[in-house]
């Protein structure tokens, strides 16, 4: 939980569930949600914004159900400063072991004029009473000035003394549109403390978007500047170009300690659990050479590289592999391992599964383990992460037959199962898997469409395990990612399609 009088550590805010999540392409159901939120527990981030509750009702039963089932942070909600949103988002984030309402109002005369049509005198106004309307239900009050770095300094000054005096624990300055420099906004930070001594008392936070490609250099800039917390999401996911990318902040205030002189309650050892596990369930991939994450972030292909760090990693590493979370990939079980070594195996990756859940994946574990020579590390997170993640299966594959080839037209005949009773369809396609989902289509019915399909190789080998990644857009706009995972990319991919549409029929339903 967050010390605010612990000066020497730097108060990691996970956004991952709001800012993140809002940007397209990267929404999540409830249960990924909450699956993400656990990780982030694990991981040691100090807040968690769940979510926007008054943006819409599954929003709210999203905040709300993390609220309630996550513990060992705080858990906070976005909320326009208006009596509604601070009201919904108070009844969502309630039962949390440390509730906090994150309310946010636009200072800069830009927004003011344009977009809230509001007089510098009405914002202060409203800043002041919303600050207080929220104090009245929650001790732990974080206000936000968008647009702050374009905001006019003085008056930024007047409106975070005022929602000072008026209760708020923390008060955010974010960089909205991605617009300051690292220098300028280290300056930025420095000039609003010597103007408002008053935040000497509460959390000064840094929201950086990275427009310019500058977010974390920014946020970095920010801990220069003195703000005691950042803003961030994991893989730099967020609005536009994103937000700051936690692992890389992490990671440099880790390596370069002499130069910041705080510390986190990161585990820095899970930041490429969390990384992959967003990927897994968002289906985005981060690119191949990203800071920290990348697949190549630790490659060294040169040989006079190679070489050095053969003699002295440090030559060309400023942090190991293995501190990131990065393991050699090993050969871990074959198809004559048990159950038991399964568990013990996924207790040591740092996975307590039990009961059904661990049945289900140990079944999958098996089929694989019959399929493929050898099964790696990254195979068994790859099988757990999709299980955990699980929606009730609405729609499951039962068998499927393809002629293809290239002189032929591909024809599919997919038998799928909906709640006990068969259908079997047949479709033609530009290719075997065109021809297998049209196929699927015609069994689901509905109104959807393909977004995104992509299929890569969970590890190394002939053999290798495919996984598909699917995304779908609903007729209401909603997307929905599906995985599948086959040493046969035809059938992973024909897993990762039903996978997606069940996950909107379970969003459909929910919402029912
Ligand atoms: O970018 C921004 O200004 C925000 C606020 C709502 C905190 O996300
Ligand atoms: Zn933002």
């Amino acid at each position: 939980m967050v010390d605010k009088n612990d000066k020497s550590k730097v108060i990691i805010f996970d956004t991952t569930l709001r800012d993140g999540e809002q940007s397209p392409g990267m929404s999540m159901n409830l249960k990924e949600k909450i699956e993400m939120a656990k990780q982030l527990v694990r991981m040691g981030v100090d807040v968690i914004e769940a979510g926007f509750a008054s943006s819409s009702p599954g929003d709210f039963q999203s905040v709300q159900t993390i609220a309630e089932k996550i513990r060992g942070c705080t858990i906070g909600s976005l909320a326009r400063a208006s009596s509604d949103d601070i009201d919904t988002a108070w009844e969502a984030v309630k039962s949390a072991e440390g509730p906090r309402i994150h309310l946010f109002l636009a200072t800069s005369d830009l927004h003011m004029q344009y977009k809230l049509k509001m007089t510098r005198e009405e914002v202060l106004e409203q800043a002041v009473l919303m600050t207080k309307r929220a104090v009245g239900y929650c001790s732990d009050v974080q206000f936000s000035a968008e647009d702050a770095t374009r905001s006019d300094m003085g008056f930024l000054a007047t409106v975070v003394r005022a929602v000072i005096a008026a209760g708020a624990k923390t008060v955010n300055l974010p960089d909205t549109v991605g617009y300051a420099t690292p220098e300028e906004h280290e300056a930025f930070f420095r000039e609003i403390q010597k103007r408002v001594p008053e935040l000497e008392s509460v959390v000064l936070s840094s929201h950086c978007h990275n427009d310019l490609g500058l977010a974390v250099a920014n946020s970095l800039a920010a801990v220069r500047g003195g703000v005691r917390q950042v803003e961030c999401t994991v893989n730099g996911i967020g609005e536009r170009a994103g937000n700051a990318a936690m692992e890389e902040i992490i990671m440099a205030l880790y390596v370069r300690k002499n130069l910041f002189g705080v510390t986190t309650n990161i585990d820095t050892t899970e930041i490429l659990r969390s990384s992959s596990l967003l990927t897994r369930i968002t289906g985005v991939k981060v690119q191949p050479n990203k800071a920290i994450v990348g697949e190549n972030a630790f490659a060294h292909e040169a040989g006079i590289h190679q070489h050095g760090v053969l003699a002295k990693a440090e030559t060309y590493e400023i942090m190991t592999p293995a501190s990131v979370g990065r393991k050699a990939s090993n050969l871990v079980l074959g198809k004559h391992s048990g159950k038991h070594a399964f568990r013990n195996r996924l207790s040591e990756l740092g996975y307590a599964m039990q009961g059904e859940e661990l049945d289900a994946a140990f079944r999958q574990f098996k089929e694989l383990a019959d399929r493929k020579k050898q099964v790696y590390d990254k195979d068994i997170e790859a099988i757990v992460a999709k299980e955990a993640v699980q929606v009730p299966k609405t729609f499951t594959l039962s068998n499927y037959v393809i002629n293809s080839g290239n002189t032929i037209t591909a024809t599919a005949t997919v038998s799928m199962n909906r709640d006990g009773r068969l259908s079997e369809k047949v479709a033609r396609g530009a290719g075997p898997i065109d021809a297998a989902f049209k196929a699927i289509d015609k069994i689901v019915g509905g109104q959807f469409e393909l977004e995104d399909y992509q299929i890569s190789a969970v590890s190394e080998g002939e053999d290798a395990l495919g996984d598909a990644r699917i995304v779908l857009k609903s007729g209401s706009g909603g997307t929905f990612s599906g995985r599948g995972l086959s040493t046969d990319i035809i059938e992973a991919s024909i897993k990762a399609y039903i996978n997606a549409v069940n996950k909107m029929y379970y969003e459909e339903m929910r919402h029912e």
